[in-house]
């Protein structure tokens, strides 16, 4: 055998050891908890093939504990860079199999070693977390590691698209990582995320709870709206990242190529779907998806605050970004989680190029204590300085009602929208016209001889009044009032005429949003 021969066949027989992560037991029980070992998941999210694996030699550094000499194959995390839809990423998975995927220094590092990778080649970074958390026996030097990944995610926020994909626990401190990244996917009964464990929960407060119900798939989508995308299955999640990964771009000055463009599906009938009486729900992702090319709509955190909805479509062949209002869920009202769910959206798609279109029909903000004490001024507020702040193209449908609050909030031209437009069917006002007719006429109402006939005589006269579109259309606050048929027409018109738009704002270093 030559000396080449040789040389190759150590290299062979190392990678076929190293990638055998915590040996064939460990796989057996990882894929019998219904979750697949880190290579085979890296494998079936990119394109066939196109996996480049880094560091698979690097060595751990713990010390103490009985961990000198144990081998921890790559110290448990596969990194590399690879494609998907023939468009390059950075990839980094956990390996639950080498000491339960925890973190120490080396695998710290080789996770940072990607992150820099990506953002120095401005290419979205996938982070696929399945770990107990700081690796105990490393002390302090895992928590360091996790310092330096916090602090490259906040780096790299608003300049490449950072994924994180939970496949497993995610627990402690590490889950400060996907929650400072842009997307968060969970897969129900395989993702858990919590902060302290039940057993931590235990011994401090004497309660007893399950895992999944503390942090499991359907909490962080429901509840926390900590997660962005639900998945039934590992397959299922993958097929999600690379529909998201097809609709944004790959960093913040790129843009999104444009694509084939095609006629909404003809079922979704525009002129049939919104009900003229205000009180009346319907679903308002039926309205997007009749404005959309293929009626495609790639819903965002689809399961939390689902009274407002946030996601993507294409129009004439280009990305944007939807943020409507729900009907169909309290009345799409806004309330604390609707307002940072949509700002949340529009701060990513303002920091990404991606236009925005605000489809509005809401009654104003939900009334009550809990909300008040909630603090609604604020995560209300959030929604302001997000519309106000984006430089982004923005367009406003005003399809029915534009109450109070609710009106400026929902990207006025008052918060600098640049096209609004608003059906017949609009009624913007400073309330609805109940409450308004009570409070104005409360005299007339209270001293007329039959009060009920008095109040709807009332209210009759402020909708004739005001619950239109044409008292903002006469003072210039809407561009036009259009026919429900003629939406995706004056879309498309207003995104192409932006194509170009530029805006200067004041020097700053940043602001100071309402957190
Ligand atoms: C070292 C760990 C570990 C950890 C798991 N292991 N977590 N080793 N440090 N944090 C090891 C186990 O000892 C075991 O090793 C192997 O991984 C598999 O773990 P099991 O417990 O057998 O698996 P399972 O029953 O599936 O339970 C998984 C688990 C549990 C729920 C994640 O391991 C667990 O509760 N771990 C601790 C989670 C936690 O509280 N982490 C927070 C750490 S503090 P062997 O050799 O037996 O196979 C933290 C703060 C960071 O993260 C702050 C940053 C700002």
């Amino acid at each position: 055998m030559s000396l080449l021969s040789r040389k190759i066949s150590e290299l062979q027989e190392r990678t076929a050891k190293a990638v055998q992560g915590g040996g064939a037991s460990a796989i057996a029980k990882q894929i019998a908890m219904g979750k697949l070992p880190a290579r085979e998941r890296i494998n079936q999210l990119l394109d066939p093939g196109s996996f480049y694996e880094y560091d698979l030699f690097i060595e751990h550094e713990a010390r103490g504990f009985g961990m000198e000499g144990k081998d921890l194959a790559g110290d448990g995390v596969v990194i590399g860079t690879g494609t998907i839809n023939g468009k390059p990423v950075a990839i980094y998975a956990q390996d639950f199999t080498v000491a339960g995927g925890s973190l120490g220094m080396m695998h710290a590092r080789k996770i940072t070693k990607i992150m820099d990778y990506a953002l120095r080649m401005r290419i979205p970074l996938i982070g696929i977390n399945d770990s107990g958390g700081a690796r105990i026996q490393e002390g302090v030097n895992s928590l360091a590691g996790y310092g330096e990944i916090f602090f490259r995610n906040t780096m790299a926020s608003g300049v490449i698209p950072q994924l994180s994909v939970i496949l497993g626990p995610c627990a402690g401190g590490a889950v400060y990582s996907p929650a400072l990244t842009d997307y968060v996917f969970v897969v129900d009964k395989i993702s858990k995320m919590f902060i302290t464990g039940p057993e931590v929960i235990k011994s401090v407060l004497g309660e007893e709870i399950d895992m999944e119900a503390l942090g499991g798939a359907r909490v962080h989508s429901e509840i926390t709206g900590n997660a962005h995308f639900f998945a039934n299955s590992e397959a299922e999640c993958f097929t999600q990242i690379k529909t998201l990964l097809d609709y944004i771009p790959a960093h913040n000055e790129a843009r999104c190529e444009k694509g084939k463009v095609a006629e909404p599906d003809k079922k979704f009938k525009i002129d049939k779907i919104v009900p003229v009486d205000p009180t009346k729900p319907y679903d308002v992702r039926d309205v997007i998806r009749a404005v959309t090319d293929s009626s495609e709509f790639f819903e965002v955190q689809e399961m939390w605050a689902a009274n407002i909805v946030i996601g993507y479509g294409r129009i004439n062949g280009r990305t944007v970004g939807f943020v409507a209002n729900q009907p169909l869920v309290l009345a799409g009202v806004l309330d604390c989680d609707s307002s940072d769910k949509a700002a949340r959206f529009i701060r990513y798609c303002d920091a990404f190029e991606i236009p925005i279109v605000t489809l509005e029909d809401m009654p104003g903000y939900l009334p009550g204590v809990d909300q008040e004490h909630a603090g609604v001024i604020r995560h209300g507020a959030k929604l302001l300085y997000a519309y106000s702040e984006a430089t982004v193209p923005k367009v406003t449908v005003i399809l029915r009602k534009a109450y109070g609050g609710g009106y400026i909030a929902m990207n006025s031209r008052h918060l600098r929208a640049d096209f609004v437009f608003a059906w017949p069917t609009a009624e913007i006002a400073v309330m609805g016209p109940e409450g308004a007719a009570n409070i104005i006429f409360r005299k007339e109402i209270m001293e007329a001889e039959d009060p009920d006939a008095m109040r709807k005589q009332k209210v009759e006269e402020y909708k004739q009044k005001f619950a239109n579109p044409y008292v903002a259309a006469a003072k210039g606050y809407i561009d036009s009032v259009i026919e429900p048929v003629d939406t995706r027409k004056f879309l498309i018109h207003s995104l192409e005429v932006s194509l170009n738009k530029e805006v200067k704002r004041p020097k700053k270093k940043h602001g100071i949003p309402p957190f």
